[in-house]
């Protein structure tokens, strides 16, 4: 049986990882910081199958002991303050936990005895791209898109930690022959991403919308979205930032099944992995809010300054060619699905909650 650590465990591909090694009969090991709130949610279905220890990727000494004493097979790091906006209001511990975390746990590798025999996946991002993109010709235009080869220039101080993690873990495998890779992820969301990130602050308004809309009498259960007055200030607006930022979406679960992958080959190597098409926050919106029956988003949504970013990251597309030809691995669930599985999950989650006609 091999033995994994997860950094992370508790995020969102943490428990997806997590459910699919332990599907492919790992030994699943996952570090968990103390907070002063719960954050087992999201793994809590897996609990008695898994052993957690308390640790934090900024605390070397933690780190270390910890992959002494576990003596896994293969260790994956998904641990991160993963937050772009957050990233520019805490420069010094983004810095910290998402480029010094990774030097921890490389150097704990480097000094545990068994360097040769635990294989180390980080958890790189398309974010490190920034504004940078390649041309290649399409039928009509000129494709913008980013792979392998496509040089960094990071937007933010999350993607500039990132980069200084992804280039520790080039330089790891080159002076210490560590089997180290990093996956150079573009956006994955799921039913259990992160509120504050876009598609699911939008899938999450929409599930709380719907419900408070269905109590007030608006429209019936079998809801046609039109019918609903869109001015009634009893419950605020959705506040959105940047509208015509484009993201490469796929599912957190698709992308999981990469991470292994990756780790599973004769040797290790970086790879993007996208869906290989774009499309804007408005396109999320349109789907999202039609699948409730709501055609006319626009009137539904506030744009709020507040949610500029000092630095934005226009435009990202992903081509997973080499994750194809090396891995055989290919994204399953589409754009639209994914929005839909989203909206369906906070629409049922959201019906479950007590209700609440006075919201504001
Ligand atoms: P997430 O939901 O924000 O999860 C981040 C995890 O890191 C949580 O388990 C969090 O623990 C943990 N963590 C934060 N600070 C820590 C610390 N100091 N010590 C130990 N653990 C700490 O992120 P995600 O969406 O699952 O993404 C996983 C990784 O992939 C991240 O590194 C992210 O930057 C990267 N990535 C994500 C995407 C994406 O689109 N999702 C794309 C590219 C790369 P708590 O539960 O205690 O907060
Ligand atoms: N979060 C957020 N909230 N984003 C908004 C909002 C809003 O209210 N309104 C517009 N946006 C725009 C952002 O400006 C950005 O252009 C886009 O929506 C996506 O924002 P996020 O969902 O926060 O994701 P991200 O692309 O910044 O970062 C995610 O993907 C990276 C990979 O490219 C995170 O998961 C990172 O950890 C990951 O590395």
């Amino acid at each position: 049986m091999k033995k994994a650590i997860i950094f992370g465990i508790t995020g969102q591909d943490g428990s997806y990882l997590a459910e699919l090694l332990l599907a492919k009969g790992y030994e699943v090991v996952g570090i968990t910081r103390r907070v002063s709130v719960p954050t087992l949610d999201r793994i809590n279905h897996i609990l008695q199958k898994i052993k957690i220890i308390e640790g934090d990727i900024t605390d070397a000494f933690s780190v270390s002991n910890v992959i002494k004493k576990e003596e896994p097979d293969e260790i994956y790091n998904l641990a991160a303050q993963s937050h772009v906006g957050t990233s520019f209001k805490q420069p010094s511990l983004t810095w910290d936990v998402t480029a010094g975390g990774v030097l921890n746990i490389l150097e704990a590798i480097r000094y545990s005895g068994r360097k040769d025999d635990i294989k180390f996946y980080q958890a790189s991002s398309s974010e490190m791209f920034g504004k940078n993109y390649n041309l290649r010709e399409g039928l009509a235009e000129m494709i913008k898109y980013q792979d392998e080869k496509t040089p960094f220039m990071p937007q933010s101080p999350y993607a500039i930690a990132k980069l200084a993690a992804h280039h520790l873990v080039r330089n790891y495998r080159d002076s210490y022959g560590i089997f180290a890779c990093s996956g150079i992820l573009f956006n994955h969301e799921s039913e259990r991403r992160g509120e504050k990130f876009v598609t699911r602050k939008i899938t999450k308004w929409i599930g709380e919308f719907k419900k408070w809309a269905m109590d007030c009498g608006y429209v019936s259960a079998s809801f046609d979205g039109d019918d609903i007055c869109c001015n009634d200030s009893r419950f605020p607006k959705l506040r959105l930032g940047n509208l015509d930022a484009k993201r490469d979406w796929g599912h957190a679960e698709d992308y999981v099944r990469a991470m292994w992958d990756m780790m599973q080959h004769t040797s290790p190597n970086d790879y993007v992995v996208a869906t290989g098409e774009t499309h804007s926050v408005r396109e999320f919106l349109q789907i999202a809010f039609s699948h409730i029956g709501i055609t006319d988003w626009e009137e539904y949504v506030v744009i709020d300054p507040e949610f500029y970013r000092p630095a934005e990251v226009d435009y990202l597309l992903g081509i997973p060619a080499k994750a194809k030809r090396v891995l055989g691995w290919e994204p399953e669930i589409s754009f639209k699905q994914l929005a839909e599985r989203m909206v369906d999950s906070d629409v049922q989650e959201a019906r479950l909650q007590r209700s609440d006609l006075q919201r504001v």
